[in-house]
């Protein structure tokens, strides 16, 4: 069987320099894809690297906050078949402290970086006919918590991009989908944890868990999903946002 396999296709993955987006790039190369691994921190871009089988992948380093940074992206990769939007950034704004740097901040990567991209990589005729486009949004869109608003917003913005993209795309054949995981044990929720923090993060971990029984999840079950996704064996899937470590629908 053959299942899920990406002999001969190209992928551009952002965030490749960590968690989910370094484990999708690490899965897709052992199943035959051609990988453009994108990141800023270009050390971790090239542990990425040493990771992944086959020897054909590319890298970009750039931040991708810089909408030159966007236009040499997708200027100097070759055409692809499926792109995945990883790069990602949280931070807690309560409602009432917000203010427009914050605004400006949390939006950027999360939600303006992905639809400026994918707009320029289509006008640069750079994915292919039958792609496959995937989003990463998060479950607290259908869940709210605490200081969640700018980022929650920034995602379920992405959500409604996703199905937009997905109606224009259609008949081209290419899809475009999200997935809504929960929390994963990356360096992103892992990181902002100080000594001083660590009775507080164990806390919001156990009332987390209460709310989620299906327990924290890992880079590979995210990058399992994303494979299916850049696969022809998706072929009927567009358009949906998929929750991921919960029992809600
Ligand atoms: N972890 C979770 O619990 C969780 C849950 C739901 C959704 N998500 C989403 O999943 C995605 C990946 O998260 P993760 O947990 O894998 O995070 P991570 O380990 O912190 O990785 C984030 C990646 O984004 C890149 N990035 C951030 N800002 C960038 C910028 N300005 N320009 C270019 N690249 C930038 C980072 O690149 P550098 O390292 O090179 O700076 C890094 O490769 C994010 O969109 C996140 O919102 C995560």
């Amino acid at each position: 069987m053959n299942f899920c396999n990406l002999t001969g296709k190209t992928i551009l993955i952002t965030g490749a320099s960590s968690g989910i987006g370094r484990q999708t790039a690490i899965l897709v190369s052992q199943v035959g894809a051609k990988v453009i691994i994108a990141g800023r921190d270009e050390a971790r871009l090239k542990e990425t690297l040493s990771m992944m089988t086959g020897s054909e992948h590319q890298l970009f380093i750039g931040d991708l906050t810089e909408e030159s940074s966007i236009f040499e992206l997708a200027k100097t990769v070759p055409e692809i078949d499926g792109l995945v939007h990883g790069a990602g950034i949280v931070g807690p704004t309560p409602t009432k402290f917000i203010r427009q740097t914050d605004i400006d901040h949390l939006l950027r990567i999360n939600f303006e970086t992905p639809v400026l991209l994918t707009s320029r990589l289509l006008l640069q005729k750079k994915l292919r006919n039958k792609g496959s486009v995937v989003f990463i949004s998060t479950i607290a869109t259908r869940s709210p918590y605490f200081g969640g608003a700018l980022y929650t917003c920034a995602k379920a913005g992405l959500e409604a991009y996703s199905r937009s993209l997905a109606l224009e795309l259609v008949k081209r054949g290419i899809r475009s989908n999200c997935l809504q995981p929960g929390l994963v044990n990356t360096p992103l929720i892992s990181q902002p944890a100080s000594e001083g923090q660590i009775e507080m993060v164990e806390e919001s971990l156990q009332r987390y868990l209460q709310k989620y029984p299906m327990g924290v999840g890992e880079a590979i079950d995210v990058a399992n999903v994303i494979l299916f996704l850049l696969s022809d064996e998706s072929g009927w899937v567009s358009g949906i946002s998929i929750p991921m470590g919960s029992v809600m629908q």
